[in-house]
């Protein structure tokens, strides 16, 4: 069986929903320290529905294509779905990823979780931080 499925290859090569956003209403940069990848996700949003995002990835092909294909799947969806959405969904979206390609896939759901928690806090409004597990020490954060 080859190592990445047609799916991978297909939002590698060709990737959705890859810019950046003017005006978003939510950014989330995540990075992973031990590769050094960096996703960044864009996302506008009205009357509570994902009406667009967008992604920048440096990084790797299962990044790339974990970005291209959890952008895809948000899109037209409510903020609550997108916060919902696991890395777990993504690969299988992707018809699975290899075990040490796992970690790519967690860039994309955290980046989107960072995006909506930028989003409340514009917005002012009251969410539980419970729901970002690493709330406490992401730079957002701490540096605030
Ligand atoms: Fe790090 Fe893919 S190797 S995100």
């Amino acid at each position: 069986m080859a190592l990445y499925s047609d799916k991978v290859m297909d939002h590698f090569r060709n990737p959705r929903n890859v810019g950046v956003m003017e005006n978003a209403d939510g950014v989330g940069e995540v990075g992973n320290a031990k590769c050094g990848d960096i996703m960044k996700i864009y996302l506008k949003i009205e009357n509570d529905i994902i009406v667009d995002a967008k992604f920048e990835t440096f990084g790797c092909g299962s990044a790339i294509a974990s970005s291209s294909m959890a952008t895809e799947l948000i899109k037209g969806h409510p903020v609550s779905d997108a916060l919902a959405l696991t890395n777990k969904a993504v690969v299988e979206a992707l018809d699975g990823l290899p075990a040490h390609k796992i970690h790519c896939s967690v860039l994309a759901e955290e980046a989107i979780k960072r995006a909506l928690q930028d989003y409340y806090e514009r917005n002012g409004i009251a969410y539980d931080r419970s729901q970002f597990p690493d709330c406490e020490n992401c730079a957002h954060c701490r540096d605030h």
